[in-house]
Formats: C-alpha cells, structure tokens, sequence
C-alpha cells in the first residue's frame, strides 16, 4: 500500500505567512498530524504532495520516509493525486489523505483499506446536518454509490444529499492511474477532480465500498483559524478522556493543553489551565495546581504543586512542595521532600533532601545538600560576566536571608550565614560567618525637613 498526502493548497482563508499545513494542532504541524497517522499504517511508499510555501513545509517535516512531489500549479485535487503517481508504482493499493484533515485515526483507515482490499474502491463517507460546501454521495436505488457530484456542480436534489465526501479514499493503482489520466477540467471551478474517478469505477465495473469513520471529527478539515481552535479543543478533549479513563482526575478537560507525551501515574490530580509540552511524567499522587506550564519535567510520587508555576528540563523528587509562582529551569534535580516557595528560580542545580528555599531566591549553579535552609532573597551569584562558577552548601547550611554568594564558593557542613552577608569566601563548617558592615547609631544626627509653604 502507498499513501500520498494531498497538501499543496494555499489555505488562503488562513490569513496568515505560515502555510496552512504548518498551522499547528498540539504544538504540531497539521501535516505532521497526518503523517503520525500514515506510519502507523506501514505504507511501502508514502508521498506528499506539496506546493504552496513548499521550501518551509519540506524542511519542516523532512523525514528519510516522506517522498516529495511538486504542484508548481494547483489544478486540482485529481492534478494532485497524479503528481503523488509520478512517485509510485502500480503494486496493490494507494490510499489518499489530505494534509488538512489532521485528526483522522489510523483504525478508521485500516478499516477503510480492510474493507476494500487490493482491488476494490474504498470511499470514506459521512453523513452531515449540514452538508453544505461538501461533494454530494450519490447512489442509485439499489443503494450502490455511482459518483460524487461537487457542491458547485449539484443540482437542487444533488445538494439535499446529507452524505458527503471526506475526500479520503483508496483504489488499486494501476486503476487509479489510468483513471487520473481520463480526468477532465470541464466543471464549475475548472479543476481536475480527484472525486470523478468514482464514476469511472463504477463504468469499469469495480465496486466501490462506501465507509463512515468511527467518529465524525476525524474527518473535519481546517481551513481557518476558527476550525483550527475547533480542532484543537476536540484533540484536547480526546487526550483528556483518556487520562480520565485511566483515572486521572482532571478539574475541567475544556481547560488542559498537551503538547507531547503526558504520563500519569495513580491519583494524579491537574487543576484548570495547565499546559504540558514534551514529556512529562506525573508520579501517584501528584496534585498539579492551576495554571502551571511543565516542559520535560519528571515528578516524584505525592508531591505538591501550587498554581502559576514553570518548570523545564527538571527533575522533581518524591513529597516535594513547590510554590505558587515557582520557577524550575533546565539541569534541576531535587531529591525528596525539596520545598521551593514563590519566586524561586533553580537552575542547574542539584537539591538533597529535606531542603528549603521558600521565598525570593535564585540559585543557579548550585550543588545543595540535605536539611538546608535558604533564606529570604538568597541568590547564588554564579556568572561573572563571562563565565559560570559553582556554589557548594553542604548539609545542615543556614543561609540568612538577602546573602550573595558569590560563586565559586563553598559552605561548609552546619555553618550558618548572617543575613545580609555578600559571600565571597569559603564558608567554615559549623561557625557563623558574616560578611556585612557593622551596624551603628548617631544619637545626634537631625532628619531634613522639608521648608514650609511661604518660606
Ligand atoms: C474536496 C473534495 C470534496 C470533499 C471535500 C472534503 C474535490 C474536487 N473535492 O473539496 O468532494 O467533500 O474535499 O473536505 O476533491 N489540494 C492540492 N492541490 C490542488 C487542490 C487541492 O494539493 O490542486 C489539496 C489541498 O491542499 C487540500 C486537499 O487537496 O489538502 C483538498 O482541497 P480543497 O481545495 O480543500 O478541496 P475542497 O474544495 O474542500
Ligand atoms: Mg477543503
């Protein structure tokens, strides 16, 4: 079986520079979408036609598997089916998809391909409240489909049909080929329309076999920015199902975003808003507050995330309590039961457990070691304009609050750091270490006043 991927459009109604098959669903190209679901079928060959922003659509999805096939000129979606042909051979079955209908299952397909085997005409078909736009079944009395009439080409009894075209289909090669080539553009819109090599089957006498998708959705197209928020919000709801089915508790699936892989453990709990990108994975127990962003990040078992947090590229261990408005980037690991309060940015930085940083700190760069305690408005002052240097707190560190440490530095294990100290020495162990001015009074000292009004 070859599939070609029919893409060359222009999606003018998109308004917008990027190409419509670029147009993301997930985080993911429309077309991407496509292909995910071609793969899984194995296809010996598979194309995509392309044409309109090709250079960008080409080295977008560029992948070893992906035959490219031009269309300088988008006569049609039959024009287009020939081009696809240029690439293949006459073996068994091609099955056409189009590159904006992103959510078409790979089961619906087989089933489609099932249905019509190597030698038969399989059509996908389904019925719509309103069919209008759409090409039209038509089938005569005995109930077999004899051709599909295009909306601008219907007559008024044409146009009452509620079944419609999906465009996807699927016909034996060396059949379709030749029926390709006996398209002609004498039509409404004066394209070569794939659709006619349906009445041409049927005068060849090969059966064609009609078949309705599992779900209505998997067929519907995008041609705007409407439809590309529909869409977006049916696959949401899709992968929120099936966390919920999996019994993740999930407050308002209208409300969640996955942009890649989300793995759950049990009794994982996501409140409204948040939005998931790469892989992340969420251990038992994990409550996730609202609208948090997580980009490849691991959570341990039973920890506790408070609303407005960003985490990326970090590694969270088990009974961890994170902020409000906690910041994790790239190189984070924390061991169990770390606390990072609100306004907390961690970087490249390794966490024992039992650890604190509760409020207004920046350690980047950093090793930490168990039971410390980072206060109030501690930062790691790790890069010197040029280069990035480490700060190493042992276990049992007391870190006052407002202390630079000016890396690279070291605290010993159970040393305490006077708040307000800047840091810019090894720090002994067990000993109080200051590093501030002296505080004084002046009994004698007159504050300013301002003149009076008049002076
Ligand atoms: C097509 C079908 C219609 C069906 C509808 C389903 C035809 C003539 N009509 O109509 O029966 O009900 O889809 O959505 O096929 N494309 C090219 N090159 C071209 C023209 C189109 O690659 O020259 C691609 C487009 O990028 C798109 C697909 O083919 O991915 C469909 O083209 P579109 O113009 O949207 O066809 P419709 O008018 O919607
Ligand atoms: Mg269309």
């Amino acid at each position: 079986m070859q599939i070609a991927i029919l893409a060359a459009g222009q999606g003018k109604r998109m308004n917008s520079q990027l190409p419509k098959v670029l147009q993301p669903i997930a985080g993911q190209p429309l077309l991407a979408h496509v292909l995910n679901a071609s793969r899984a079928l194995s296809p010996r060959k598979l194309c995509v036609v392309y044409g309109h922003g090709g250079d960008q659509v080409r080295a977008t999805l560029a992948a070893p598997d992906i035959l490219w096939a031009e269309q300088a000129q988008q006569l049609g979606t039959g024009h287009a089916t020939q081009q696809a042909m240029s690439v293949f051979d006459d073996t068994g079955s091609v099955l056409i998809l189009f590159g904006d209908v992103p959510l078409i299952q790979t089961s619906t397909l087989q089933a489609l391909l099932d249905t019509a085997g190597d030698s038969h005409v399989g059509l996908l078909t389904v019925d719509l409240a309103n069919p209008k736009g759409y090409g039209r079944i038509v089938r005569d009395t005995q109930g077999s489909v004899i051709r599909i009439v295009e909306d601008k080409d219907a007559s008024a009894a044409e146009r009452a049909i509620r079944e419609i075209n999906t465009g996807i289909l699927c016909a034996p090669a060396r059949l379709l080929r030749s029926w390709l080539s006996r398209l002609s553009n004498n039509n409404a819109q004066g394209e070569y329309y794939l659709p006619d090599i349906i009445a041409m089957a049927v005068a060849d006498g090969i059966e064609v076999r009609a078949q309705q998708p599992a779900q209505e959705w998997e067929t519907l197209g995008v041609n705007n920015k409407v439809q590309l928020a529909e869409l977006e919000r049916i696959y949401q709801r899709n992968r929120a199902n099936t966390l919920m089915e999996a019994g993740v508790t999930i407050l308002d699936p209208a409300r969640i975003d996955i942009r890649g892989e989300l793995i759950c453990g049990r009794d994982v709990e996501i409140d409204v808003g948040c939005v998931f990108e790469g892989r992340v994975e969420l251990a038992d127990g994990v409550k996730l507050g609202a609208y948090s962003v997580l980009k490849n990040v691991k959570v341990g078992p039973l920890t506790r995330i408070a609303p407005f947090c960003h985490f990326e590229g970090a590694e969270i261990g088990p009974e961890g309590v994170l902020g409000p408005f906690a910041r994790l980037r790239p190189g984070t690991v924390l061991a169990q039961d770390v606390h990072v309060g609100n306004f907390v940015e961690i970087k490249n930085s390794q966490i024992a457990a039992h650890t604190k940083a509760n409020h207004l700190s920046y350690l980047g760069d950093a090793t930490v070691g168990s039971r410390v305690n980072v206060g109030a408005g501690v930062i790691t002052c790790n890069y010197d304009g040029a280069n990035k240097h480490r700060t190493i707190i042992e276990d049992n560190v007391f870190i006052g609050s407002d202390s630079q440490l000016v890396a690279p530095v070291k605290i010993g294990r159970g040393a305490t750091i006077g708040a307000g100290t800047t840091l810019t020495r090894d720090a002994p162990e067990d000993a109080l270490t200051l590093g501030r001015a002296r505080q004084i009074s002046l009994s004698g000292w007159v504050r300013p006043t301002k003149p009076k009004k008049g002076d």
